[in-house]
């Protein structure tokens, strides 16, 4: 008898890592039958969706269509993003980030994307109910979809998430993971591995360049809240480690546990060549 996976937000990048991730695990593709749930099904992502999956209607903060949707399921994921309210119900895994305001000893009070996440973990540890977190790395990607770090538009990039490998040690193992974060990154790199690594991607000799915060804010052509925001969190990853004072520990120990081998940076340049102007 297979179990129900319901995935909110089914169309977004992590989660479609995750239910592909299911799909082709011959263990939890005979366990899981996954129902992918979107705010809009008539989409376009969503019809591509429903080639491979069952899906139906579901937003967040409609809870007669939350209802609706959990009916008969048995696990969960949501990814608790930054403009939802911390007041979301979870069953067994999402995706979150720590915050900034508690890890920061409240020095740092504008990363609101961060602690709303963390408020939302909270919550869900106090329900009744089994539940696990995959706190995200940054994203590769950033290198592509950051207007700081290099020209290219959104729209053009080809994620290569590994969200489905750490979501489905959790699906595969619930009791062991259960209570726990997975602090999802393949590695730590330092600035200089990464400058390394670019380097010789692109053929391009780049060399490191520190520049004034306030020269940084002017690059990031952004409404001045979300500079405010983003210069409180690239100040505090400046000074101190993404999950806390335990990180290195925590990434490796979470990436031992992911459930197939994780992409590298290099591995990634080498699929998305960086178009460097
Ligand atoms: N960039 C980084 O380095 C980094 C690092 C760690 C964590 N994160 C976090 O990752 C998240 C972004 O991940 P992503 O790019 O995979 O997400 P995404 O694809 O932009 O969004 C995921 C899905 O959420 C649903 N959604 C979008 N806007 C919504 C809204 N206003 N209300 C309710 N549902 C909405 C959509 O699904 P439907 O339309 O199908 O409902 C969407 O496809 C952010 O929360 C960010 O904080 C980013």
């Amino acid at each position: 008898m297979f179990k129900i996976l319901a995935i909110f937000g089914a169309t977004g990048k992590q989660e479609i890592s995750i239910i592909d991730h299911v799909l082709n695990d011959s263990e939890l593709s005979r366990q899981y039958k996954i129902r992918a749930i979107t705010r809009d099904f008539t989409s376009a992502k969503a019809k591509l969706l429903q080639d491979k999956v069952e899906v139906v209607h579901g937003a967040i903060l409609n809870r007669p269509s939350v209802e609706t949707a959990l009916t008969g399921v048995h696990a969960v994921f949501i990814m608790t993003a930054s403009f939802l309210s911390p007041d979301v119900e979870g069953q067994i895994s999402s995706s979150a980030l720590p915050s900034i305001y508690e890890l920061s000893g409240g020095k740092y009070v504008k990363v609101t994307g961060f602690d709303i996440k963390a408020k939302a973990e909270q919550y869900i540890w106090g329900l009744p109910v089994p539940s696990a977190f995959c706190s995200l790395g940054s994203f590769v990607e950033n290198f592509e979809s950051y207007s700081y770090l290099t020209p290219r538009k959104e729209e053009d990039v080809n994620s290569v998430r590994d969200t489905g490998k750490f979501v489905g040690a959790i699906l595969a193992e619930p009791d062991k993971f259960d209570g726990k974060t997975l602090c999802d990154a393949t590695k730590l790199y330092s600035l200089q591995e990464m400058i390394a690594i670019v380097s010789k991607a692109t053929g391009k000799d780049i060399t490191y360049k520190h520049i004034s915060p306030d020269e940084f804010r002017k690059r990031l052509k952004l409404p001045d809240s979300v500079v405010d925001m983003f210069m409180e969190m690239i100040t505090f990853l400046d000074e101190t480690e993404y999950f806390g004072p335990n990180t290195e520990n925590l990434v490796a120990w979470s990436a031992n546990n992911a459930r197939g081998k994780l992409s590298t940076l290099e591995e990634y340049l080498e699929a998305h060549p960086l178009r460097l102007e």
